[in-house]
C-alpha cells in the first residue's frame, strides 16, 4: 500500500501542469520554503506577487529568481511588514488595486523563537503579532479577492502546534508572566491553524464551498528561520541539526503548501506535510493532527478576539 495518496514519494511539484493564467500571492520569499515556492510557481508560468517587509531583499530575490527563470517571468513585490498592522492595511489595499485574481494566497511568512518578549507597534508579543494577527488580518482584507477568484488561502503551520501549552492562554495573550520563546512560537502557530479550520466552518456555514482554507507545514526545513529571529543557543543548535539528515531542504518544505495551493480534491479538514519520522521528513501527504488544534470554543474565542483586536470584520 502507498505510504501517502500520492504514492510512495508523495506529492511533488511533478503533479504541476502548466500554471499561465494563475495568479499566487505569497509572503516572506526572500529565504526559506517561501523562495523555493514562489520560485517553482514561477517555473510553471504563474504570476508571482510577493509580499516581502524588506525591499532590499525583496529585489535581491526578484533579481536571483530572473537569474535562474529568465527575464520573462511574471513576478512582483508589494512592501508589507506583518508586524504593523497598518502596513498590512496599505499593501492588501494595493493588492486589491493591482492584482484582478487570487487562485491562492499563501501565508508563509513567519517569525520563530524571539528569545524575550518583545511588543509590535501595535502592543502585541511580536510572534503572535507576525504570525497570528498579521495574517489574521491580511486574510480578512484579502478575502473578496479571493472568493472573486474561487480561490484559497494556505496557512503554513507548524508542528510546533502540538508542542508547548497546547492551547491559547487567552487570559495573558501576550504572556507577559510566563515568557517563553517556544511556548509563545507555538501558540501563534496553533492560533494561524485554528483561524484556518474555523474559517472552514465559518465558510461551510454561509454555503460557500468555492472558496477553500488549507493547513499545512513545512516539517524540519534548512531555512533561515532560527537565524532571523531565534537566540544565540537556538542558533548554535539548529545549525547542527540543519546538517544532519533529520532536516531536509527548504525546496521540500515548499512542497506542502505549493500542494495545498494547486491540487485539485485536496480534503480541506487535513493537515499536510512530510510523512516521515516526527513528521519532520519524508514523502508529503497528510499528517495526523491532534484533536485540539480543532477545540471549537477556542477556535470561536481566538476568531472573535482576533476580529476586534484587528478590528476588522470578515464579510464571509
Ligand atoms: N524551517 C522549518 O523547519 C519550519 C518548521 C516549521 C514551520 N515553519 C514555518 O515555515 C514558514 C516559512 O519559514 P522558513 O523556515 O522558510 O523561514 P525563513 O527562511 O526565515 O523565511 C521567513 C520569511 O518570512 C519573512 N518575514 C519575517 N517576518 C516578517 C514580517 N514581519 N513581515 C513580512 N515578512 C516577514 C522573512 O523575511 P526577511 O527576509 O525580511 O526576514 C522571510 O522571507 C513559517 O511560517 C514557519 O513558521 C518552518
Amino acid at each position: 500500500m502507498s505510504k501517502t495518496q500520492f504514492g510512495e514519494q508523495g506529492w511533488t511539484p511533478e503533479r504541476l501542469g502548466d500554471l499561465q493564467g494563475s495568479t499566487f500571492v505569497i509572503t516572506g520569499t526572500t529565504s526559506g520554503t517561501g523562495y523555493e515556492a514562489a520560485k517553482i510557481l514561477l517555473s510553471k508560468g504563474s504570476k508571482v506577487v510577493m509580499l516581502n517587509r524588506n525591499p532590499q531583499k525583496s529585489e535581491e530575490t526578484t533579481a536571483q529568481l530572473k537569474q535562474v527563470l529568465g527575464n520573462n517571468i511574471d513576478v512582483s513585490n508589494i512592501q508589507m511588514d506583518l508586524s504593523e498592522q497598518a502596513s498590512v492595511k496599505t499593501a492588501a489595499n494595493a493588492v486589491l488595486k493591482e492584482v484582478p485574481r487570487i487562485d491562492a494566497l499563501i501565508c508563509n511568512a513567519a517569525i520563530a523563537q524571539v528569545p524575550k518578549q518583545t511588543l509590535t507597534v501595535d502592543g502585541y508579543e511580536s510572534q503572535l503579532g507576525v504570525n497570528h494577527y498579521g495574517n489574521f488580518l491580511l486574510q480578512a482584507l484579502l478575502y473578496p479577492r479571493i472568493e472573486e477568484s474561487k480561490g484559497r488561502i494556505v496557512t503554513v503551520g507548524s508542528m510546533g502546534y502540538d508542542m508547548g501549552i497546547k492551547t491559547i492562554q487567552f487570559d495573558d495573550m501576550n504572556w507577559d508572566k510566563n515568557y517563553n520563546p517556544n511556548s509563545v512560537y507555538s501558540q501563534s502557530k496553533l492560533a494561524q491553524m485554528m483561524t484556518a479550520y474555523e474559517l472552514q466552518d465559518r465558510l461551510s456555514k454561509v454555503g460557500k464551498t468555492s472558496v477553500k482554507s488549507y493547513v499545512c507545514h513545512p516539517g524540519a526545513s534548512r531555512t533561515s528561520l532560527i537565524k532571523t529571529s531565534g537566540s544565540l543557543m537556538m542558533r548554535f543548535i539548529w545549525q547542527i541539526m540543519k546538517l544532519t539528515p533529520m532536516v531536509q531542504s527548504a525546496e521540500k518544505g515548499a512542497y506542502p503548501m505549493l500542494m495545498c495551493a494547486t491540487e485539485a480534491d485536496l480534503d480541506q479538514s487535513g493537515f499536510y506535510g512530510p510523512t516521515g519520522k516526527n513528521y519532520w521528513t519524508g514523502p508529503v501527504g497528510e499528517c495526523k493532527l491532534e484533536p485540539h488544534a480543532k477545540d471549537k470554543s477556542v477556535m470561536q474565542k481566538l476568531w472573535d478576539i482576533s476580529e476586534k483586536q484587528t478590528g476588522v470584520k470578515w464579510r464571509l
